[in-house]
Formats: structure tokens, C-alpha cells, sequence
């Protein structure tokens, strides 16, 4: 299952965009506006099993009407990013661990596993073909999107017998307008993300529709980000709608919610998990209520909170805000603990730290 091989048909763009353009909109690329030349294709059917494996130049795609996707959000994808490393060289970061978590996505979506060296190639290629995307300033990366959708035309709800598998590229900087300063948040106690036995730990296209409204508030109410509450108590913090959560105390632990199947595995969750131990530090993976962030908050046992992830890499909590009022972390500013993660992730991503567990993968 995990080691099927297609030939990768590559078909270059005919009129890929002209190398003073790429370089201009690489000055300030922003997050997710930016895009490369070519994407992948690779197509499913219950018959066909996958086939058609296709490099080509990127643009829109055909779809009928009753494509089951529009219909049932049969929809999966990952979010991953390629790195230029201080030695000139390009490497991506635990991909297999995205190939696993894609597949996993897929179980629980009813889709079919897309087997890891196919995720793995498909990625492998897309670097190679637009390399040249990867913005030079710091922070720069190729964002890569893969996901995979019911391509099925039927109207019928079951899981469908056809998909397409893509993965497009982005040329992005921070996630945040404001770089690494210390974000806000709101926390959502009218709308839930995930609840038990839904599909809050798969990366699925349908979580992230259940969060804009949750978004759209937290923006109206000044706030950079939305953080969910659990479904059932509405009392323990989970994560934020595109990253996960970590709080540091006074006494140098720190704590981050549990995979309790309501929140996504993040790569990067576990990976500052891994780091934190390394280093000897305490970490627990425990409950956390909003009641005791805002009262360690206000009593300064807990110094910092930090959202973590692909797009968001380490990024600093600096106020909370909810229907009960505000409170603020620590200063209000990034942190000790925030900045020593952040640099010891960064640095191993980027090439300028030895890479202990393996975790860059050169291409
Ligand atoms: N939680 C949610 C809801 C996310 O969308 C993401 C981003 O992918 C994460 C957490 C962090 O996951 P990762 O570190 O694998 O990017
Ligand atoms: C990622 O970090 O890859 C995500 O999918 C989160 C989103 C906020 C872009």
C-alpha cells in the first residue's frame, strides 16, 4: 500500500510567468496568493485504482456539476512547506509524516488511502519543477497544498468511486500581517470546531468551513485568530482554527492540549513536543481550561501561550479575549520560551542546526 510507483508524466508550462515578474511578487509574497507554474494530478477510480500522474502547467480544473465534492465535502487535504537551506540546497520537512496524516484524513473521510511514496513523489516533483518559487527573504517557503476530493458525478450519498488528487504550490512569508509579533485571540464560546466522534483530527476541507463563522467574529471582535473550546463542556482549550496551543508557566513547564480526536495531530505540535524533551524540559499533554488560562494568566503562573504550526510556524499569544472580557499574557509581547522553540524548530528547518531526528529531507 505505502510504496506503489506511477510514472509522472511532466508537461512544463508553455508559458510559465517571466523571471523579473516571479522575482517582483517574491519581494512580499504574503500567505496563499501567490502560485507557481505547474501543479500535480493524479486521478482514482474503483476500477482504475490510481492512475494518470501528471505534472503540468497550473490552471483551472473541469467539473461537473454533480461532482459528489460540491455536494458531500468529500474533501481531504495537507498543508506542508519547502525550504531553502543555508547551504543553497531545497529539503522539506518530516513529509512523511503529511503522508501519513493524509491517509489517515482519508480513512476517516471514507476516501481512498493515496499510498505514501505517491503523496511523496508528487510532492518531490512539484519542488523540483518550480524551485525557483521559493521566496529568498526570511521566513520565505513554498507552501504546498496537496488534497484530494470526489470527483464521482452522482448524486447519491455514499462514498464516492472516483477522486482527483492535486497539489498546488504558494510562494508565502508569514501567515500573520504583523511578522512574529504577539497575536489575539477570540475564544469562541457560541460555536463549536469538533465534537467527539466527528472528524476534528482529520485534515478535512468540512472542519474549517464548521470555523469561519467562529473567524468572521473573531476578526469583528479585533482578534487575529478564533481558539475552539471542546463541544461537550465548552470548558477545555483546544486549538485555534489553524493552529495548535502551548502554555508555559513560571516555573518552566509547559502544557499543550491532548489528541483527544477533537483536534488536528499537528507536525508541528509534535515536533516542539519531541524538542521540548530533548532538551529537558517538562512538557504535559493535559486538559487546560479557559477558566485556569484566565486565572494563571492574571495570577503570572502561566508567563506565555504560543500557536504553532505549518503556515503559522511559532507564533506569540499576546491577549485573549472572550464575552467575559480580556486578559493579557505575560507582557503582552513574545516570550523567552516562544522564542527559543520558535528558533530551535527554525533553525533545524532551515538547514543552520544538526537535525538529530531526521526530520530534514532533501531533495
Ligand atoms: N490545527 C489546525 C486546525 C490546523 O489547521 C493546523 C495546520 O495545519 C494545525 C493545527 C497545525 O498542524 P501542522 O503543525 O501539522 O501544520
Ligand atoms: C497549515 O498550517 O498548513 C494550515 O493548514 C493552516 C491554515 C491556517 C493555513
Amino acid at each position: 500500500m505505502n510504496s506503489v510507483t506511477l510514472d509522472f508524466r511532466i508537461e512544463p508550462n508553455a508559458h510559465p510567468v517571466a523571471r523579473d515578474v516571479r522575482e517582483g511578487l517574491l519581494v512580499d509574497p504574503g500567505f496563499g496568493r501567490i502560485f507557481t507554474d505547474h501543479m500535480v494530478t493524479i486521478r482514482y477510480s474503483v476500477e482504475k485504482g490510481w492512475h494518470d500522474a501528471l505534472v503540468g502547467a497550473r490552471g483551472p480544473i473541469l467539473l461537473d456539476p454533480a461532482a459528489s465534492v460540491l455536494h458531500y465535502a468529500q474533501e481531504i487535504f495537507e498543508g506542508m512547506k519547502a525550504y531553502r537551506l543555508a547551504d543553497g540546497g531545497t529539503a522539506l520537512f518530516r513529509p512523511q509524516a503529511n503522508a501519513r496524516r493524509f491517509r489517515e484524513s482519508a480513512i476517516r473521510m471514507a476516501m481512498p488511502e493515496l499510498p505514501d511514496s505517491l503523496f511523496l513523489d508528487s510532492v518531490r516533483h512539484l519542488v523540483e519543477t518550480d524551485r525557483d518559487w521559493i521566496p529568498a527573504g526570511e521566513g520565505g517557503a513554498l507552501y504546498l497544498r496537496p488534497f484530494m476530493f470526489a470527483s464521482e458525478v452522482f448524486l447519491g450519498v455514499r462514498p464516492a468511486r472516483e477522486y482527483l488528487y492535486m497539489v498546488i504550490a504558494s510562494s508565502v512569508g508569514a501567515y500573520f500581517k504583523g511578522g512574529a509579533k504577539a497575536i489575539s485571540i477570540w475564544v469562541s464560546q457560541d460555536y463549536s470546531r469538533a465534537a467527539p466522534g466527528g472528524t476534528g483530527a482529520a485534515k478535512c476541507g468540512g472542519n474549517y468551513a464548521a470555523s469561519l463563522v467562529a473567524q468572521a467574529q473573531a476578526t469583528e471582535m479585533g482578534c487575529d485568530q478564533v481558539a475552539f473550546l471542546d463541544a461537550a463542556e465548552r470548558r477545555w482549550v483546544e486549538e485555534l482554527g489553524g493552529m495548535n496551543l502551548f502554555f508555559v508557566f513560571d516555573d518552566g513547564t509547559m502544557l499543550t492540549p491532548p489528541l483527544s480526536g477533537t483536534i488536528l495531530p499537528g507536525i508541528t505540535r509534535d515536533s516542539i513536543l519531541t524538542l521540548a524533551r530533548d532538551q529537558g524540559l517538562s512538557v504535559a499533554e493535559a486538559p487546560y481550561s479557559f477558566a485556569d488560562w484566565r486565572a494563571d494568566a492574571t495570577s503570572g503562573r502561566l508567563v506565555e501561550t504560543f500557536a504553532c504550526g505549518t503556515a503559522a510556524v511559532v507564533t506569540p499569544v499576546g491577549t485573549v479575549r472572550s464575552a467575559e472580557g480580556d486578559f493579557t499574557i505575560g507582557s503582552g509581547h513574545p516570550g523567552q520560551m516562544t522564542e527559543r522553540m520558535r528558533a530551535a524548530l527554525t533553525s533545524i528547518q532551515r538547514g543552520t542546526a544538526p537535525d538529530p531526528h531526521g526530520w530534514v529531507s532533501r531533495l
